[in-house]
């Protein structure tokens, strides 16, 4: 019997990797094992399962960036099992966890079905992110800079800046995990003006994130990447603050999938919705 009481909400880790990706690949979410692997490393006790009898039917990761900053991401319950307050039980555990951490800021990226649940504990709208797709069928002469390990610690502070937290951590790992190295953009005295990443998905190759000082030089970024994944179906999350209409990413031929809001916990902050800010790194962490 599907009863509530049987649910346990318990700590997740690497060995529910198969049934933590069986349950967003049931969503048609695009996290792949490798983001799994890195959610559940970069937050050790962070990450929750609702489990009924052993089989996990609800999960919760949290990011922990610097001293004040966290993401809550993987917010998903199997659709058997919801409106039985399962997520809410989730949430409260990653809350509880943030708060044991000190940590006072927490942002997340609300779907439609989850924006209710995160007002009803106190999460305010604080941006727009559009979710836009395609494949790109043009070739784009890439001219930027070839990546250069020397790049990396600009790299770190760049996105520092423009996310407003450090997210070294999350940042080494996509590069790692990715096929395809980091795209950087140079100013005329060779300072490092912003970057972009991209890594596989289950259905897509993510794009982002992708930051830089001007839009004008994340447009040239995100050109290249879309270059270099010519033929290759892509996904980017548009940070609608940035104030750059979206008109740009239809003009290279890419389609809006759908709205998420951008919700916090505690004081107000730019992370994550700054101007610098083009891309997200992902939906599950900022
Ligand atoms: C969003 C999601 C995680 C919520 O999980 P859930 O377990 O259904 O959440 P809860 O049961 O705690 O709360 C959902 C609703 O059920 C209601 N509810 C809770 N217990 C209930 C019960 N016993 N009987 C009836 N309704 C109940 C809650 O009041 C809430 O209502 P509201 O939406 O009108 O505010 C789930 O819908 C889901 O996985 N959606 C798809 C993935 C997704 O969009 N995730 C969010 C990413 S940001």
């Amino acid at each position: 019997m599907k009863n509530r009481e049987t649910i346990e909400i318990e700590p997740l880790d690497e060995r529910h990797l198969p049934a933590a990706l069986n349950l967003s690949e049931q969503s048609h979410w695009n996290q792949n094992g490798q983001d799994w692997r890195r959610l559940f490393r970069s937050s050790p006790g962070g990450c929750f399962g609702a489990f009924l009898e052993g089989r996990l039917v609800g999960t919760v990761t949290t990011s922990v960036y610097g001293t004040q900053l966290a993401w809550i991401g993987m917010m998903l319950v199997d659709p058997d099992y919801r409106r039985r307050g399962i997520g809410t039980r989730l949430m409260q555990a990653a809350l509880d966890q943030l708060q044991r951490l000190g940590i006072v800021a927490v942002k997340l990226e609300a779907t439609p079905a989850g924006k209710p649940l995160y007002e009803t504990l106190g999460f305010r709208a604080e941006g727009l992110v559009e979710r836009w797709e395609g494949t790109v069928q043009r070739r784009v002469e890439i001219k930027g800079p070839a990546w250069e390990e020397r790049f990396r610690p600009s790299l770190y502070g760049f996105d520092r800046l423009a996310f407003g937290a450090d997210r070294s951590f999350l940042l080494a790992s996509l590069i790692a995990d990715s096929p395809l190295a980091p795209l950087v953009a140079l100013d005329a005295k060779g300072r490092l003006d912003g970057f972009a990443l991209a890594r596989p998905g289950r259905q897509a190759f993510y794009i982002g994130p992708v930051a830089a000082r001007s839009p004008a030089t994340a447009l040239a970024l995100l050109d290249g990447m879309l270059g270099r994944l010519a033929g290759e179906k892509i996904y980017l999350d548009f940070n609608t603050t940035l104030g750059l209409d979206s008109e740009v990413l239809a003009d290279r031929g890419l389609v809006k999938q759908r709205d998420l809001t951008q919700m916090a916990l505690g004081p107000e902050s730019l992370a994550g919705i700054s101007p610098l800010l083009f891309g997200l790194a992902g939906p599950e962490s900022g």
